[in-house]
C-alpha cells in the first residue's frame, strides 16, 4: 500500500486539531498492518510487539477476524443492546462464558476496560450494600473516574482530579522482587498481613464491597501477584462476604499462558473484567459474574448505548475460534518459556537488566542503573524503545518510572526477533 504525501506529514497535520493531551510512545505515522508487521507511511515495516497496547493479540488484519467483520458490517452494525437481540451478540456471550470457570456464567458487554471497572464497582456496591472498595498500590485500572480512583501506577493519572470517588482504599501489593528479593511466600504473607491490618484499623471488612486485583500488575510494572497471595485474597473475601474482582483486561485471553491469569492460583473470582484482546482491536469489553450477582444488581441498574455491538461481537467470535482452533494459549506458554530463558541469558551478562519476570508472554524486563540498590533506569528504557523502533521493533514500557520493558504485548503468537532489543 503506497504512502501518499498527505500521509507522510500526518504528525505535522495532527498538531493542528488533534489533542495534545494523549501521550504517544512514537512520533511515527502508521499506514497499515499485516500479521506481526506494522507499516509506517513511508512503507517501512516494524515488528510490532506493542499491538495497540496488548490489543491486536492475533496480529494485524487477521484473515478470520477481518472476514467476520466484513460479513457482519453489511448486515447489522447496531448498536442493539437496549433495543433487542442480535445473533453475534448472543453467540459470543455463550462462547465467552464457556471459557470461564463455574459458576461464572453471565456477561455484561461494554466497550473498554475502564468501563468494566466502573461497572464492577457499581455492581459490587449495589449487590453488597457496602460502600468501600479496596484496590492495590501501583495498580492501573483505567481512566474513567471510578477506574482512576483505583489507579496509582503514576501520580499523573490522579493529580488534579480530586476529589476522586469516595470510600476507595489502596493496600500494598506484594512487590516480590523489589521488596522481598523474589521470596513469594514471604511477600504473600506480609502483604496479606498488611491488608488485614488495614481492615482492622482503617476500614472494617464489613464495610468492604469488593477487592479489585490485577493477577499481574500491568502498567504498574509487570508484577505478578503470587498464587498464595491471590488464594489469601480469596479466603479473606469468603470470610467477610467481600466480592473478589479480577481485572483481566491486560492479563486475560491467553497472554499469561492460561486463558485467565487467575487460573494459575487455582481460584475463581466473583467478577472478571475483560477487554483489550477480546475483539483483536475493535472496542468491546465484558463484565463476567455468576447469574445471581447480575440478578441482584438488577434490571436497568447499568446500561450502555454501544456496548456489545454486533460487529465487535462477530470479530470476538472469530478471535475465540482462532485461539481455540490453533491452540494459541498453549503456544503463549511455550513461546513465553523460550523468551524468558533467552532473556535470563541476556540478564546474566548485562548488569543493566535487574529482573526478568512474568508468566507466559506477559514478560517484563526491569532495567536498573544499580543492581544492588535496584535503582530503576527509566531513561535507559526510553533510549531502548527509541533505538529499537529505529531498528524496526516496537516495544513499550511500564512501571512508575517506565523502567520496565513490557515485552511483547502480542500475547499469543510472538514473532521472532526479540534479540533486537539489545541492538
Ligand atoms: C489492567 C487494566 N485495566 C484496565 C485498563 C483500562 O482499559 P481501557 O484503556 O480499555 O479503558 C487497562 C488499560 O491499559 C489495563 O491495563
Amino acid at each position: 500500500m503506497p504512502a501518499s504525501s498527505d500521509d507522510l506529514d500526518l504528525a505535522a497535520r495532527a498538531g493542528g486539531h488533534l489533542t495534545p493531551v494523549l501521550g504517544r510512545y512514537f512520533e511515527r505515522s502508521w499506514s497499515h498492518g499485516v500479521g506481526h508487521r506494522l507499516f509506517d507511511t513511508a512503507g517501512r515495516a516494524y515488528l510490532d510487539f506493542a499491538n495497540g497496547i496488548a490489543v491486536t493479540a492475533l496480529g494485524h488484519a487477521h484473515p478470520a477476524v477481518s472476514a467476520a467483520i466484513h460479513a457482519q458490517v453489511d448486515r447489522l452494525i447496531g448498536p442493539t443492546g437496549a433495543i433487542g437481540y442480535a445473533e453475534p451478540v448472543v453467540r459470543f456471550v455463550d462462547r465467552l462464558a464457556a471459557t470461564l470457570p463455574d459458576p461464572i456464567d453471565s456477561i455484561f458487554l461494554l466497550n473498554s476496560g475502564s468501563e468494566t471497572i466502573d461497572g464492577a464497582m457499581k455492581l459490587a456496591r449495589r449487590v453488597t450494600g457496602r460502600p468501600a472498595i479496596i484496590a492495590f498500590q501501583g495498580a492501573f485500572h483505567g481512566r474513567t473516574y471510578g477506574a482512576t480512583t483505583l489507579t496509582s501506577s503514576s501520580a499523573n493519572y490522579r493529580v488534579g482530579y480530586e476529589p476522586l470517588v469516595p470510600s476507595v482504599y489502596l493496600a500494598p501489593f506484594p512487590a516480590v522482587w523489589h521488596e522481598f528479593d523474589g521470596d513469594e511466600a514471604r511477600a504473600s504473607e506480609v502483604s496479606l498481613a498488611r491488608l488485614r491490618a488495614m481492615l482492622a484499623s482503617v476500614v472494617p471488612a464489613s464495610s468492604v464491597a469488593a477487592i479489585f486485583v490485577e493477577p499481574v500488575q500491568g502498567e504498574g510494572g509487570y508484577l505478578p501477584a503470587p498464587a498464595a497471595f491471590l488464594r489469601g485474597l480469596r479466603e479473606l473475601c469468603d470470610e467477610h462476604g467481600i466480592l473478589l474482582v479480577a481485572d483481566e483486561v491486560q492479563t486475560g485471553y491467553g497472554r499469561t499462558g492460561r486463558m485467565w491469569a487467575f487460573e494459575g492460583a487455582g481460584i475463581v473470582p466473583d467478577v472478571v473484567c475483560i477487554a483489550k484482546a477480546i475483539a483483536n482491536g475493535l472496542p468491546l469489553s465484558a463484565i463476567a459474574a455468576r447469574r445471581e450477582l447480575h440478578e441482584r444488581w438488577g434490571r436497568g441498574a447499568h446500561g450502555s448505548t454501544y456496548g456489545g455491538n454486533p460487529v465487535a461481537c462477530a470479530a470476538a467470535i472469530a478471535v475465540l475460534d482462532t485461539i481455540e482452533g490453533q491452540g494459541l494459549v498453549a503456544n503463549a506458554a511455550a513461546r513465553g518459556a523460550e523468551l524468558t530463558a533467552g532473556l535470563a541469558r541476556l540478564a546474566a551478562e548485562d548488569e543493566r537488566i535487574g529482573d526478568v519476570r512474568g508468566p507466559g508472554l506477559m514478560i517484563g524486563v526491569e532495567f536498573v542503573s544499580d543492581r544492588a540498590t535496584k535503582t530503576p533506569d527509566g531513561a535507559l528504557v526510553d533510549r531502548l524503545i527509541a533505538r529499537s523502533a529505529d531498528l524496526g521493533l516496537l516495544v513499550l514500557s511500564c512501571g512508575p518510572q517506565h523502567q520496565v520493558e513490557g515485552s511483547p504485548r502480542n500475547n499469543l503468537t510472538v514473532a521472532p526477533g526479540f534479540g533486537m532489543l539489545s541492538g
